[in-house]
């Protein structure tokens, strides 16, 4: 049989490529995630994460300023907390005057159209460096005890201005209780992003450094995935949904791009991948030893997120990859 059929045609040369190219990149699929600390003046780097800092408010409010030219639609708030205002029950988070709060006003105020995404999770401000409740006897972390406390977080967030709120803390029917919790106080327009399938991951270490928020003792593996599993995400997927969440995100995101893919054949609410920690720092380190092209890596790692089935990016490369796009 004669072959007519010639793929690499469509290949011929970058006009072409770009006419039948299925998945691109843009600015707005992009979630910057900053790091606000208190009780310091300006932005200090974090070791392990070059190009990322932790900012004071002034600082902060700068960095979303030039976000916002480049483009980005959406900020993700995560905070450093002074080690002596940590406790076990991580009372700090429900401080409505926190720095926290503090710091999604006056965004919200400065920024009105700059979508703001918040953490609920005890972990930066749990002496124990877990995202629940520690009971003191047996060291397990408490799931319903630990559930309040989120509630009153994501209102208290809610309030300050928060459009996201993201558990990312993995308590069992936690999105349940936090919707309730919104609706009830009236935040019925607040989206809740969920942490669905957030894996006990070796790739979150680089962020625990720029928290100071590591565990005291144990692991995250009663809480987190086991990363052996997917069928398992499955019925967080269901879980989530039932619960009311309004975007499902998958975390870590490089070594999980089969978990967005099964996420996006099996649910129609829009995915969210996170680019995480440690991912961000493998790259930075073999651009800075010059074994990869930091650019061009970046890029085509962004693509595959979006072409796995993730329509957003949680990542530290944001702001990188939006001056590259508006290059
Ligand atoms: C904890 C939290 C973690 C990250 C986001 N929220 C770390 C953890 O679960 O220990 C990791 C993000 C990253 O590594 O970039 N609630």
């Amino acid at each position: 049989m004669e072959i007519l059929s010639r793929n690499r045609r469509l290949r011929k040369s970058e006009a072409i490529r770009q006419m039948v190219r299925e998945t691109s990149i843009s600015t707005s699929d992009l979630i910057a995630p900053l790091f606000l600390m208190e009780g310091f003046i300006g932005k200090e780097e974090i070791a392990s994460m070059p190009g990322i800092f932790r900012h004071d408010l002034k600082s902060l409010i700068h960095e979303v300023r030039d976000l916002s030219k480049l483009g980005i639609k959406c900020v993700s708030l995560f905070p450093v907390i002074d080690e002596n205002k940590k406790d076990p029950r991580a009372f700090e988070s429900i401080n409505p005057e926190g720095i926290y709060q503090l710091a999604i006003r006056e965004i919200k105020h400065s920024y009105p159209e700059m979508v703001v995404m918040t953490d609920v999770a005890l972990d930066p401000y749990s002496s124990d460096g877990h995202d629940g409740l520690v009971d003191k006897k047996t060291g397990k972390i408490l799931n319903d005890e630990t559930i309040e406390i989120l509630c009153q977080m994501a209102v208290l967030q809610a309030s300050a201005g928060s459009d996201i709120i993201g558990p990312s803390d993995m308590m069992d029917n936690r999105i349940g209780a936090i919707r309730k919790a919104l609706e009830a106080d009236g935040y019925t327009d607040t989206l809740i992003m969920s942490y669905t399938a957030k894996y006990a991951s070796n790739f979150y270490g680089p962020f625990r450094d720029a928290l100071h928020s590591a565990p005291k003792q144990g692991d995250k593996k009663t809480y987190q995935m086991d990363y052996g599993n997917s069928i398992e995400a499955l019925r967080e997927l269901k879980h989530d949904e039932l619960e009311g969440a309004d975007i499902v995100m998958v975390k870590p995101g490089l070594a999980y791009l089969d978990i967005i893919k099964m996420y996006s054949e099996h649910t129609s609410l829009p995915i969210a991948a996170y680019n995480v920690s440690g991912e961000y720092a493998m790259i930075k380190a073999a651009a800075q030893k010059g074994w990869i092209d930091e650019k061009k890596i970046v890029h085509e790692i962004l693509t595959a997120f979006k072409r796995a089935g993730a329509s957003m990016i949680l990542t530290y490369f944001a702001k990188d990859m939006a001056q590259l796009l508006n290059e």
